[in-house]
C-alpha cells in the first residue's frame, strides 16, 4: 500500500474561517484522506494554524490579549470547528511550536551556508509614536494603484496588488493611527531567490505535467515574471527568532522570520509535533526526509486556494531546493478557485457570507460537506446561494439518499420483522442493477483518484439514484401483494445497497455513513472499501442480519428555513 502525505493550506490564526476557506483546502483534503484510508493506504494528513505575522499581532491587540494567549485560544476555537466538520487530521498543529522554530532555524542556517541568504540594509517605515518599525499590515494608507484608502502595507484588499509599506500614500500606523511616520534604515535577511530561479524552473518543468492547469499556469506566470530576492525577516515581537549563533546582531535586535518563511515549513514542523506525541511509534522524518527513495516512496498532495499557489509551487520549493538536503517536495498541487456568496465576495464587514461555526449552528456537518464538495470551485469560481444549498440538500440528501434508506428499512421491518429477509433468487433486475452499480462505483473511484471532487460527488449521487430507480421499478409495496418472496428479495437487495452507500459515501458524509452502517448488526463490520466487482453481487448483508431503522438521516429544508437563512446572512447583493 502506498504512503500518502496530505496537507491543506494552514488557516491563519486571526479568526474563524468562512465556507470558502473550508472548500478550498481542508475539506477536500479530508475527503481525499478518508478515501485513501478506506482503501487501506498509509495516510498522514497534516494541518495547523498559521500563527505568526502582523494579522496575529493585530487580532490579539484588538482582543486585548497577549499574542501567545490569543493564539492558544484562537487555535482551540478553530480546532473545535474542524472537529465539528469531522475533519480527521492525523495532526492539527501550531506554527508557533518549538518544533517549527527548530526546523525553520535549521533551514535558514543551511540556506545561509549555501549562499542563498544575504544581509541587506533597507528602508522601513518607523513610528516614533509607537517606538517601533511598522512592517506589513502595521501601516495603512491609500493604495497608489487604485486609490482605495484602507489599503494595508502588504497588500491592497481592493485591487489585490501586493504592496510595500513605503508605497502607501498618506500612511498611518495601524496601532496608534499616528501619521508622524518616518523611513529608517534597518538590516534584514534576504532570500536570494533569483539565484534559484533556474533550478525552480527545472523542478516545475519536471512536475507540472501532472498538476492541474490552474496550478501550473500560476507557477509559470510567476517564473516568467522572475523570482525576486525577498526579505524573510521582520521587526516584530512574535515569530520564529533569527538564530543568534548565525546572526548575533540581528538576533539582538529581536528580528524574527517573516510569516511566509516559516508557515510552509510548519507542514514539516507539525509532522514532528505529531511524532513528538508518541515518539516510539511515529517516525516524522520518514515522511519528509529522503522520502522519495526506498521501496515505498511518499506521494505528497497539497490542497489550497489559488492565491496560495505561488508560495507552494515556486517559493517554498525554492527554499527546499536551496537547503540542499533531500526534503520532500510536493508531487501534486490541488488548487481551487473561489467560492463566492451570490456571486460576490464573502465579506465579514458587510455581514455577507457564512462562517464555519455559524454553518454548524444551523445544520450538521454532512449537509455542508456534501454541498461544498458537490459544488467545489474546481474548474471555475462557484457561487454559494441559499436557494441552491436548500434545493441540493432536499433533492440529493433528503430525497435520493435519506428517503431511500428510511423507506426500505421501515417497510421491511413492517412486513418482515427485524431481520433482513431472504427472498427468492436474484433475477434480471438484480443483475442489471449490479452492472450499473459496478460501473458507477468504478467511475466514482476514478474521479476520486483524479481528485476531481465535483465529478466524484456526481458519481456518488448517481449511485444513490440507481437504488431509487431499482426500487421504483420493483415496487415492493405492490410486489408483496402477489409475490412475497420477490418483495423480500427486492428489500434484501436494497438493504445491500444501503450498506454499500454507507461504505462508499464515508469520505463525503462520514457521520450519516456511520449511522447507515450501524443499522445492520453485522458480525465483522468495517468501513473498508468495496471494489466494483464485490459491489456487483450485492451480498455483503446476508439474510437474517438483524437491523434497526435509524432516525431520519437528512431533514428536509422548508421555504421558511430558506427565508430565515437569507434574512440572517443576507441574500443576493443589491
Ligand atoms: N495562512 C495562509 C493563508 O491563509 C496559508 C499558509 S499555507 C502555508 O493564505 F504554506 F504557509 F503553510
Ligand atoms: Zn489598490
Amino acid at each position: 500500500m502506498a504512503r500518502h502525505l496530505i496537507t491543506s493550506a494552514l488557516p491563519y490564526i486571526n479568526g474563524i474561517k468562512h465556507l470558502g476557506n473550508m472548500v478550498g483546502s481542508m475539506l477536500p483534503a479530508d475527503v481525499y484522506a478518508r478515501y485513501l484510508r478506506q482503501r487501506e493506504h498509509d495516510v498522514l494528513y497534516i494541518c495547523a494554524t498559521d500563527e505568526h505575522g502582523t494579522p496575529a499581532e493585530l487580532a490579539a491587540k484588538e482582543q486585548g490579549l497577549p499574542v501567545d494567549a490569543f493564539c492558544a485560544q484562537a487555535h482551540d476555537a478553530q480546532k473545535a470547528v474542524y472537529d465539528g466538520f469531522a475533519l480527521a487530521f492525523d495532526y492539527f498543529g501550531r506554527s508557533s511550536s518549538a518544533e517549527n522554530r527548530d526546523i525553520t532555524q535549521h533551514f535558514a542556517r543551511r540556506l545561509n551556508e549555501n549562499g542563498f541568504i544575504e544581509e541587506r540594509a533597507i528602508r522601513q517605515v518607523y513610528s516614533p509614536t509607537d517606538g517601533r518599525f511598522l512592517p506589513d499590515r502595521y501601516v495603512e494608507g491609500t493604495c497608489p494603484h487604485c486609490g482605495y484608502d484602507k489599503a494595508r502595507g502588504d497588500q491592497c484588499e481592493n485591487c489585490t496588488r501586493v504592496l510595500d509599506p513605503t508605497d502607501l500614500i498618506n500612511p498611518r500606523s495601524a496601532i496608534s493611527g499616528s501619521t508622524d511616520l518616518e523611513v529608517r534604515e534597518t538590516k534584514h535577511l534576504f532570500l536570494l531567490q533569483s539565484k534559484l530561479q533556474h533550478e525552480v524552473e527545472e523542478w516545475v518543468a519536471r512536475h507540472e505535467a501532472h498538476w492541474p492547469q490552474l496550478a501550473s499556469s500560476i507557477a509559470r506566470k510567476w517564473l516568467t515574471e522572475g523570482l525576486h530576492d525577498r526579505a524573510i525577516t521582520r521587526d516584530l515581537d512574535w515569530g520564529v527568532p533569527v538564530p543568534a549563533d548565525t546572526w548575533p546582531e540581528l538576533a539582538a535586535e529581536g528580528k524574527v522570520f517573516y510569516v511566509w518563511f516559516d508557515a510552509p515549513i510548519e507542514y514539516i514542523g507539525a509532522t514532528k509535533e505529531w511524532a513528538d506525541q508518541d515518539p516510539d511509534s511515529r517516525d516524522w522524518k520518514s515522511w519528509w526526509y529522503d522520502a522519495d527513495s526506498g521501496e515505498n516512496p511518499v506521494r505528497y498532495t497539497q490542497f489550497m486556494a489559488k492565491d496560495n499557489v505561488p508560495f507552494h509551487t515556486v517559493m517554498f520549493p525554492a527554499t527546499e531546493l536551496g537547503v540542499r538536503e533531500p526534503w520532500k517536495k510536493v508531487d501534486y498541487v490541488k488548487a481551487f478557485n473561489w467560492l463566492t456568496y451570490y456571486g460576490g465576495k464573502f465579506s465579514t464587514s458587510q455581514k455577507r457570507g457564512v462562517f464555519t461555526d455559524q454553518a454548524l449552528d444551523i445544520l450538521p456537518a454532512d449537509y455542508w460537506r456534501y454541498f461544498l464538495i458537490a459544488n467545489a470551485p474546481e474548474s471555475d469560481d462557484s457561487s454559494f446561494t441559499w436557494e441552491h444549498f436548500t434545493a441540493t440538500v432536499n433533492k440529493d440528501l433528503a430525497d435520493t439518499l435519506g428517503n431511500f434508506v428510511n423507506r426500505v428499512l421501515s417497510f421491511s421491518r413492517k412486513r418482515f420483522g427485524d431481520d433482513v429477509p431472504e427472498g427468492g433468487v436474484p433475477g434480471e433486475a438484480e443483475a442489471k442493477l449490479g452492472e450499473q452499480i459496478a460501473e458507477l462505483l468504478a467511475e466514482y473511484e476514478a474521479q476520486m483518484e483524479a481528485l476531481q471532487f465535483r465529478k466524484a460527488a456526481a458519481a456518488l449521487r448517481a449511485l444513490w439514484s440507481a437504488g431509487n430507480s431499482y426500487l421504483e421499478e420493483k415496487a415492493p409495496w405492490l410486489e408483496i401483494k402477489t409475490d412475497k418472496d420477490g418483495a423480500a428479495l427486492t428489500l434484501r437487495t436494497a438493504m445491500n445497497l444501503i450498506h454499500l452507500y454507507a461504505v462508499v459515501s464515508e469520505p463525503l458524509i462520514p457521520s450519516s455513513s456511520a449511522a447507515m452502517r450501524q443499522a445492520f448488526a453485522l458480525a465483522d463490520d468495517t468501513a473498508t472499501w468495496v471494489t466494483p466487482e464485490e459491489a456487483r453481487a450485492l451480498t455483503s448483508v446476508p439474510a437474517g442480519t438483524p437491523f434497526t431503522v435509524p432516525p431520519v438521516l437528512f431533514a428536509k429544508l422548508t421555504d421558511e428555513d430558506l427565508a430565515t437563512y437569507k434574512e440572517r446572512f443576507g441574500g443576493a447583493p443589491e
